[in-house]
C-alpha cells in the first residue's frame, strides 16, 4: 500500500514524501516586493516538506492584491528568491513558486507607489464585495478595469515571464493559482466573467484564459515543471459558479494532453468530494489534494492517499504551525497550534519561531 510517506517522481522531480505545503501568503516581503533572509529560513524550516508550494507572487506589478507580496517580475525579486531556493535545496528540499495574479481583489492604494497610477483588472469591470486589507486597514474593493483582449495577451505574457524568472531563480517549478477567485477563477466563473468575446460567453470561452495561461507557461518551462491549482465551486473572495462540473471537466480536458507536473485541487467544501473523483479519473497527471476538512487538514487525510483518492496531500495552516510537519506526523503528533494573529505581516514571530520536535 502506498503511504503519505513513500517517495514520488512529479514529471522528474523526485520529491521524498507525499506531503506538499500547502501555498501562503504571508505578506512579510521586504522593499521592492523581494523575499527576505528570514523568508529564506521559514521555507528552509519546512524543507521536510515531499514539496513546498509558496505563498502567492505576483507575476506582474498589477497583479498584487495584499499588502506585502513578493513579485517575481524583476531581476532584483529574482535574486532574491535564488537564495530561497538556493536555501531549501541545500536542506534536501523541492520547491515550486505559486503565481498569483489577484485580478480584481485588490486596490489601488496598494499599488500606489508603482509607476502608472494602476487599478485591478478583471475580465470584466465588476467589483467584489467585501473588503480588501490595504495598509490603512479595510477598503471596499473597486470596479476593476475590463482588460482589453489585447491586455489579456499582455497578462499570459506577464505569467510566462514570471515563470521564466521562477525557473532562473532556482524554482523546481511553478504553480498557476486557479483557485480563491483570483485572475484566473474570475476568468472561469460566470459571475465575473460577463465577456462576450473569445474569452467568455460560454464554458469554452470562461476557460480559455485558465488553458492559455496553462499552455504558454508550459511551453515555455515544459510542462514538467507546471502545475495548476483550483478550486471548483469554492465560493471564496465573491465567487459563484452554480455548475462547476461542467466549468472544470471542461478545463482539465483543455490541459490533459499538456502533460502538466500535477493537477492541485483545493476542495470547497463537504460536496465537493464527488467532483474531485470525477476531476482524478479525467486527469492522467499527479493528483495534489487539500482537501475539505471541518478544521486544518490533519493526519487523518493521510488516508486519502493510502486509498488512492489523491497521490499528494497539502496541508496549510498545520505546516504554518510545524516545521518539522512529515516527522511530527509520522509520530502522530504533537503539533503546534496556528496563531492566526501572526499569520499576515510581522515579524518572525509566527514565521520563524515555531519550534521542531526535540531532538
Ligand atoms: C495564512 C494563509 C495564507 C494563504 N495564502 C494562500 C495563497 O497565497 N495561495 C493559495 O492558493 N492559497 C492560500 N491559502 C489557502 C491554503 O493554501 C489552504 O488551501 C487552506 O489553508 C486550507 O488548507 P488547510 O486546512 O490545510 O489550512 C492560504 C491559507 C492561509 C492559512
Amino acid at each position: 500500500m502506498t503511504t503519505a510517506f513513500d517517495p514520488i517522481d512529479l514529471s522528474g522531480t523526485q520529491l521524498a514524501n507525499r506531503i506538499a505545503m500547502a501555498p501562503m501568503t504571508r505578506s512579510r516581503a521586504g522593499a521592492g516586493r523581494v523575499p527576505t533572509g528570514l523568508t529564506a529560513e521559514y521555507y528552509a524550516q519546512r524543507a521536510s516538506a515531499g514539496l513546498i508550494i509558496t505563498e502567492g507572487i505576483q507575476p506582474s506589478p498589477v497583479g498584487q492584491g495584499y499588502p506585502d507580496t513578493p513579485g517575481l517580475h524583476s531581476d532584483e525579486q529574482t535574486a532574491a528568491w535564488r537564495r530561497v531556493t538556493d536555501a531549501v535545496h541545500a536542506e534536501g528540499g523541492r520547491i515550486f513558486a505559486q503565481i498569483m495574479h489577484s485580478g480584481r481583489i485588490g486596490h489601488p492604494d496598494l499599488l500606489a507607489d508603482q509607476p502608472g497610477g494602476l487599478r485591478p483588472v478583471a475580465p470584466s469591470a465588476v467589483a467584489a464585495r467585501g473588503k480588501v486589507f490595504t495598509h490603512e486597514g479595510p477598503k471596499d474593493y473597486v470596479t476593476p478595469h475590463e482588460l482589453t483582449d489585447a491586455e489579456v495577451r499582455e497578462t499570459i505574457a506577464d505569467f510566462v515571464a514570471a515563470a521564466r524568472n521562477a525557473v532562473a531563480a532556482g524554482f523546481d517549478g511553478v504553480e498557476l493559482h486557479g483557485a480563491n477567485g483570483y485572475l484566473i477563477h474570475q476568468f472561469l466563473a460566470p459571475n465575473t466573467n460577463l465577456r462576450t468575446d473569445a474569452w467568455g460567453g460560454s464554458v469554452e470561452g470562461r476557460v480559455r484564459f485558465a488553458a492559455e495561461v496553462v499552455k504558454a507557461v508550459a511551453a515555455e518551462i515544459g510542462p514538467e515543471r507546471t502545475g495548476l491549482r483550483i478550486s471548483p465551486g469554492n465560493p471564496f473572495n465573491d465567487i459563484d459558479e452554480p455548475a462547476p462540473e461542467e466549468t472544470y471537466t471542461a478545463l482539465v480536458a483543455a490541459i490533459e494532453p499538456l502533460g502538466l507536473a500535477y493537477l492541485h485541487v483545493l476542495e470547497g467544501g463537504p460536496d465537493s468530494r464527488a467532483l474531485t473523483l470525477e476531476l482524478r479519473k479525467r486527469f492522467s497527471g499527479t493528483l495534489v489534494l487539500n482537501p475539505a476538512t471541518e478544521g486544518p487538514t490533519s493526519a487523518e487525510e493521510l488516508a486519502l492517499i493510502e486509498n488512492g483518492t489523491a497521490d499528494i496531500v497539502a496541508f496549510g495552516a498545520l505546516f504554518l504551525a510545524n516545521p518539522d510537519l512529515p516527522a511530527r506526523l509520522r509520530a502522530n503528533g504533537p503539533y503546534n497550534t496556528p496563531d492566526t494573529a501572526t499569520f499576515y505581516g510581522g515579524d518572525h514571530r509566527g514565521y520563524t519561531d515555531y519550534p521542531a520536535l526535540a531532538g
